[in-house]
């Protein structure tokens, strides 16, 4: 059925139930409290599509895009960060959603332009984190799961040139299919 994949490394279900813990963890530290929940696209989209269904409370839903240019190997390259523009962020408490922590570069470029828009408190949500690859430090408020040994990854939204991102499940890519770096 998935001859790209060598590895489930999280199955559908185990993923539905941390996603689960995860909301109740949301829950119990924003409580009442009106939040902006802020996807990461596009790597983010499934896991904040589930994780939203699991928060009873008032919820914006807003989108941001993040390029990075290149990898690792060229962190002089800021990432571009493209926030909404009709969104007014002052006083807000954001949620920033978020596939996976890799050098840190793009969650912390995302965190730097929401306190340009005047954002009252901005928390991470992560998916993933591979953290022994990080350049840049990062506080993950909510994860997910930690990546042990940092593999390249896709499936549940990740993806490598576009593709596998509707695998219902995280999967390691076949070999001989991972990106040079
Ligand atoms: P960084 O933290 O700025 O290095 O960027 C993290 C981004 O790199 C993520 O949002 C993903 O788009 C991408 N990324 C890192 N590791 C993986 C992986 O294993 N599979 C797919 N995308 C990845
Ligand atoms: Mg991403």
């Amino acid at each position: 059925m998935y001859p790209d994949i060598d590895e489930v490394v999280y199955s559908r279900a185990v993923i539905d139930e941390r996603v689960k813990e995860l909301a109740a963890q949301v829950l119990a530290v924003y409580r009442e409290q009106r939040i902006t929940v802020l996807v990461v696209l596009r790597g983010a989209f499934m896991f904040a599509a589930d994780l939203v269904r699991h928060l009873p409370q008032d919820v914006d839903v807003q989108f941001a895009r993040v390029r990075s240019y290149g990898n690792s190997s060229r962190p002089e390259h800021e990432p571009e960060v493209l926030l909404p523009d009709d969104v007014d962020f002052e006083g807000t408490h954001v949620l920033v959603v978020e596939d996976i922590v890799d050098t840190g570069h793009s969650i912390t470029a995302v965190g730097r332009h929401l306190a340009e828009r005047g954002a009252a408190d901005v928390r991470i949500c992560a998916f993933l984190d591979k953290p022994t690859r990080r350049e840049v430090p990062v506080e993950v408020e909510f994860l997910g799961f930690t990546l042990e040994g940092s593999p390249f990854v896709v499936g549940y939204g990740l993806d490598h040139a576009g593709r596998y991102r509707n695998l219902p499940f995280v999967g390691k890519l076949r070999a001989d299919l991972i990106p040079a770096e």
